[in-house]
């Protein structure tokens, strides 16, 4: 038996002059519909919900031929369009219950009923996932609607039995739910694309095959439409703990290695927008200089505004942008190679224009500048790779739902202007696609959900004849279709 309601938390159902006003997370549906019969029947379903025989008797008794002739219709649709929640009952037993995400902006096409049939084999949808919360299990996928919440420990062994090539009908007999109840489930989470058939895999390879469980429920929770609980900024811990500070303490020696405060001069933004490119080779003679390295550093990461704001914490400003001017990322040298500064690794002090040594252990440096050799397909180690870290919780003490997302695009930001800079200071730039977090933990003894790389910037100095390479035949650059 299937019980709905529609979406009880922060759903508003109103009625001005001409139609009923359902409200929720933005979304807005209006339903003209004369009479108040519907606003009484959408109350209730929000209230306390129906099942479906309560819902059809209320409808009939309320004797208004528009709704009996509407009703039908609007309830599939305001389904489809992700407004109603609806329960699994095993008789008053609450099986699993399916709460949909955020509305869709528009009511949706009535859906076709899905009919499994006992020969169709079940599996986990692939990118299904089964978390283990309090009070109970949540199923949920990026690519589905609606999370469900398991309440009935019965389903968790039925979802366990869709394995190797059990049909509905073999699930169903071997489950210790009545065989009508299990139907029930199964085709509630099949119809929510948590299950999928065999009988669907499409012949052709689609796009669903290229995400992963976790990059996809990553992309939809932290999207508006798939989100899942508060979004944005709510400043979820203000009141709670302090904000994180804008300067960090405690990164590397006390003694500050000054850097050379000299910018150097600078060529036309379109110049160096044009020429910018990867360079992954140094010119071994002429390393890059501690005061090639502090001109970049000064024109991109230093600090060159700082404030605290009431009820926020401190603000800064910096070479580039960055999501609520948190500046939550922090710069890491490790230096191979670079004239005038000693080998080893460095935090940038961005307040005080200078490096602050990190004790490192025999190996250290050699490990971490091998990760970045290799992902460059460098052929020497590089002289610079500039380790590029999050402050997680400055970010999170402020955002729901976004936060990792807002520090990668972060990251974006200063990969851009890094690129700029050191095209026009003349150096040889490459931004990285990976690195390992973990490594940089061990070596810095960092905390790893306290602060740990998220981007990786190679820096050295531009070999003095070095061309672009030229481009394959294929290229679109080089005059190809590709
Ligand atoms: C986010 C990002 C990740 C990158 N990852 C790598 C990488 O892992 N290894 C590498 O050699 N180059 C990497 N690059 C450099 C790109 O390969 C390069 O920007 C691209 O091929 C275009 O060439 P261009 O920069 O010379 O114009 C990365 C660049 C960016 C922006």
């Amino acid at each position: 038996m299937l019980h709905h309601r529609l979406v009880a938390d922060s759903l508003t159902v109103e009625q001005d002059a001409c139609a009923v006003i359902l409200n929720r997370a933005g979304r807005c549906v209006r339903l003209t519909v004369p009479g108040t019969a519907l606003l009484t029947v959408l109350t209730c379903l929000h209230e306390t919900g129906f099942t479906e025989a309560e819902l059809n008797r209320v409808v009939a008794q309320s004797r208004s031929p528009h709704l009996m002739a509407f009703w039908v219709r609007l309830a599939a649709g305001l389904t489809a369009a992700y407004w109603i929640e609806t329960t699994v009952l095993a008789g008053e037993e609450k099986l699993v219950r399916l709460q949909p995400l955020t509305p869709a902006p528009r009511l949706g096409s009535v859906p076709g009923t899905a009919r499994l049939s006992d020969g169709d084999v079940l599996r986990m949808a692939p990118t299904a996932v089964l978390r283990f919360g309090e009070p109970m299990p949540t199923l949920e996928s990026g690519a589905a609607h609606h999370v469900a919440h398991v309440e009935d420990p019965r389903v968790l062994d039925l979802l366990v039995g869709l394995r190797g090539s059990a049909t509905v009908g073999d699930t169903c007999r071997s489950s210790a739910l009545a065989d009508r109840d299990a139907r029930a489930v199964l085709t509630a989470l099949y119809d929510a694309g948590l299950l999928s058939a065999e009988r669907d895999t499409p012949a052709q390879a689609g796009a669903a095959d290229y995400w992963s469980d976790w990059e996809l429920l990553f992309h939809a929770r932290s999207r508006l439409g798939r989100t899942r609980g508060d979004y944005g900024g709510t400043f979820r811990f203000r009141g709670v703990r302090d904000p994180w500070p804008g300067i960090p303490q405690g990164f590397g020696a006390d003694e500050l290695i000054e850097l050379p405060n000299d910018e150097g001069a600078s060529r036309s933004l379109l110049d160096v927008a044009t020429s910018r490119c990867s360079i992954r080779e140094h010119d071994t003679e002429n390393p890059v200089t501690a005061a090639q390295l502090g001109a970049l550093l000064s024109r991109t990461q230093r600090v060159r505004f700082a404030r605290e704001v009431d009820g926020y914490g401190d603000i800064l400003r910096r070479g580039y942008p960055a999501g609520g001017s948190l500046y939550e990322l922090e710069i890491f040298v490790l230096a191979n190679r670079c004239a005038d500064l000693d080998q080893g690794l460095y935090h940038y002090d961005s307040a005080w224009h200078g490096l602050r040594r990190i004790a490192t252990g025999p190996g250290d440096l050699e490990q971490l500048s091998q990760v970045a050799q290799v992902t460059a397909q460098m052929a020497e180690p590089p002289q610079v790779v500039l380790l590029i870290a999050a402050r997680f919780p400055r970010v999170m003490w402020k955002y729901d739902a976004v936060s990792y997302a807002v520090i990668l695009k972060n990251v974006g930001a200063l990969y851009d202007a890094l690129y700029l800079h050191a095209t026009d200071l003349g150096l040889a730039p490459c931004g990285l696609g990976g690195g390992d977090s973990d490594l940089f933990s061990a070596v810095t003894q960092i905390p790893y959900l306290e602060c740990t790389t998220v981007g990786e910037f190679i820096l050295g100095s531009r070999p003095v004849n070095w061309q672009r390479p030229s481009l394959p035949a294929w290229h679109p650059e080089a005059g190809g279709v590709a």
